[in-house]
């Protein structure tokens, strides 16, 4: 299946739906992993059309990235994007650089499609941080620059930083988390993409029984999950990253792309108050 993209007026784009790896190799260590299992669904997701796979180097302590590299292996390098992230201990100008290489390492490519600052740092200046983003692109070791996690004036502070635009803010986003509304309204405003982490909240969110979705689950004949990924990516400048490792789910997810609730029913989504659930 061809997943539909989203893009910026510079060209960059990012697929809708994409595959999320946290907690595949590990949490923050590798311990306590079924490495088959994980490479063989982020196999499987590419096989089904998933050509996004977001993952950091503090996932699994660079064993996921490790996996990533295994699973992208057998398939063309250029039908794929990865993403990967830089933690917040390492955004010094050198260990950027460093942290950067490793990840390279890892994933064994030669490029990052976009790399992104994980979380800001209240300590290491963003100066000497977007100095560093702005040489890797320039060494043409990453393609695109983002951040994640950052603040509408974060954000604007480090595009003033940066000669390279930053094409995306990743942040956590879904029915029933609308914290970031106003990056998300920003990011709409000024041509720049939003990855939305965590889209069916961890699962959490379909462990209730939501009537709204259930509701407009019987109208559209799709399941619940479906509908809260489409509510997504119905969203101007909105793509999304979910995790599975499982084969039903992932069919289930894609399942969610290549349709559209209607606007009256993304309104009523919309104005859902479920914060009790995030
Ligand atoms: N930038 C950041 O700071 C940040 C923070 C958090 C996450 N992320 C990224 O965003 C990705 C997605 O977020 P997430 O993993 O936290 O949460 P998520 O994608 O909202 O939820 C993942 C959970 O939902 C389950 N799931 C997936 N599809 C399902 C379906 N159709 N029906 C029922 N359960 C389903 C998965 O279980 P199964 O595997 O069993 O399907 C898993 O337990 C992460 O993997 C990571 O790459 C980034």
């Amino acid at each position: 299946m061809k997943i539909p993209s989203k893009k910026l007026s510079n060209g960059f784009s990012l697929p809708v739906y994409g595959l999320g790896t946290w907690l595949m190799g590990g949490s923050f260590s590798a311990e306590k992993n079924d490495d088959k299992r994980n490479v063989n669904s982020i196999k499987t997701a590419i096989e089904l059309g998933v050509t996004h796979i977001d993952t950091a180097e503090i996932y699994g302590k660079g064993h996921t990235e490790e996996l990533v590299g295994l699973s992208i292996k057998s398939f063309q390098r250029s039908s794929l994007t990865i993403t990967t992230k830089v933690w917040s201990d390492n955004l010094k100008y050198n260990d950027i650089i460093a942290a950067c290489q490793r990840s390279l390492n890892r994933l064994q490519t030669s490029y990052i499609d976009l790399y992104l600052i994980h979380h800001p740092s209240n300590t290491i200046p963003l100066e000497e941080s977007m100095l560093a983003m702005d040489y890797l692109k320039k060494k043409a070791l990453i393609k695109d620059i983002g951040v994640s996690n950052f603040t509408v004036d974060l954000f604007k502070k480090a595009q003033l930083l940066s000669s390279n635009k930053i094409c995306v803010n990743q942040i956590h986003y879904n029915i029933a988390n609308r914290e970031h509304q106003d990056m998300v309204s920003y990011a709409q405003q000024n041509d720049i993409l939003i990855t939305a982490y965590r889209p069916l909240e961890k699962g959490f969110l379909l462990d209730k029984d939501i009537s709204e979705l259930q509701v407009l689950s019987k109208k559209y004949n799709k399941t619940p999950a479906q509908i809260a990924l489409n509510w997504l990516i119905c969203k101007k400048n909105i793509v999304l990253i979910a995790k599975t490792v499982n084969i039903k789910h992932l069919q289930e997810n894609i399942g969610a792309l290549i349709w559209k609730l209607e606007e009256k029913d993304i309104e009523m989504l919309d104005r859902l108050n479920l914060t009790s659930i995030t």
